[in-house]
């Protein structure tokens, strides 16, 4: 099922979890514990999207180029609603129910509000901001980014401020860095886009020319990935041995860039075996796990074309590329070889 805004790629979504573009939302009488006063503004409701790596990360931050789609059928939403007293928030999934004031101020959630406040040149809002996600924490799908862009979204729509991806990203990107350390910036740039992109620290994202349609299973491992400590185990080990990661790092540069190709030209195939090779580079580099190895072997023996981790690793997730013959095989035996949820996603080209 397509998500009817974004006709490039298509995904199963659920229609009524929000706009995938961050509109304002009014209509839903969804059941949330405090839905504001009947008789005056409604409720602003705004989304973001998960994300998954389909090859390039961690070279991607010394430089190197990665390509990243959004997974738009899992979805982050902020939901403001007018509220009586201090500008309070929630967030069930993390604990969190309080004022506003009694965040640390580098507390991610507290962050994101303050930046875009300061952008925005408004006060916090008089309203309870509730964050709902259907994206796993610390799976390498990029919750951390989507919560932050639904909320960039959220008080943008609240205030009447449109705001373009570039803007979302670059706030968003200021918050990754709590998260992450030293981020390539490629989780808030899908997310923001909502788009695939092709994309390189520091420059412009470009879009993906897409010339088939990629079916692909996502996996999640059940075990946490923590990206910070697996870029920060990352660079000590470039740092003790620089020649052979910048040559690691060259190899899936040149992955990479066949893989855009591959993609190009539809050819799933050639797709499936670049990533095959990314998976083994990332290996090398020592951030796969058992757990992620067993998975990718899983999915390649029951057919996938391809098959590697993503993200940052050690845990987290793994994504194989699939003819439609071969999904259910494929994600029968992800779930058997352990995979805690499987999703179904793809990639279209644009009409
Ligand atoms: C994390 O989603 C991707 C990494 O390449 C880190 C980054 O790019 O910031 C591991």
């Amino acid at each position: 099922m397509g998500t009817g805004r974004h006709p490039d790629y298509v995904l199963a979504v659920d229609p009524r979890r929000g706009d995938p573009c961050g509109r304002p939302y009014t209509g839903d009488p969804g059941d949330r514990p405090y839905t504001g006063d009947p008789g005056g503004r409604p409720p602003v409701r705004a989304s973001a999207s998960g994300k998954v790596i389909l090859l390039g990360e961690h070279a991607v931050v010394y430089g190197r180029p990665a390509i990243a789609v959004p997974l738009s059928g899992l979805r982050a939403t902020a939901i403001l609603t007018p509220y009586p007293g201090p500008f309070r928030i929630q967030a069930p999934a993390v604990g969190i129910d309080a004022p506003f004031s009694d965040l640390p101020s580098d507390h991610p959630l507290a962050r994101i509000v303050h930046l875009t406040v300061e952008h925005l040149r408004q006060p916090p809002p008089d309203a309870l901001l509730r964050i709902e996600s259907d994206i796993p924490v610390a799976s390498g799908l990029g919750s951390g980014a989507a919560v932050s862009t639904a909320i960039v979204r959220a008080l943008a729509a609240w205030y009447d401020v449109p705001l373009d991806p570039p803007t979302v990203s670059a706030l968003v990107y200021e918050v990754e860095r709590i998260y992450h350390g030293t981020p390539s910036g490629i989780d808030n740039t899908v997310v923001a886009h909502e788009q695939p992109v092709y994309f390189i620290r520091g420059r412009p994202p470009e879009p993906l020319p897409v010339g088939g349609v990629l079916h692909l299973l996502v996996a999640d491992s059940g075990v946490p990935s923590q990206t910070r400590e697996v870029v920060g185990d990352v660079r000590r080990r470039w740092e003790a041995e620089p020649a052979r990661y910048e040559a690691l790092f060259d190899r899936v540069a040149a992955e990479v860039e066949a893989a855009r190709r591959a993609i190009a030209q539809g050819d799933a195939r050639a797709l499936g075996e670049r990533m095959d090779a990314n998976h083994e580079l990332l290996r090398e580099m020592g951030v796969s796990a058992p757990v992620l190895d067993r998975l990718v072997e899983a999915a390649r023996r029951a057919g996938a074309l391809g098959a590697k981790l993503s993200g940052a690793g050690r845990g987290g997730n793994v994504v194989a590329l699939v003819e439609p013959p071969a999904a259910d095989r494929v994600e029968a035996a992800l779930r058997t070889a352990g995979a805690a949820r499987v999703w179904r996603t793809g990639v279209s080209p644009k009409p």
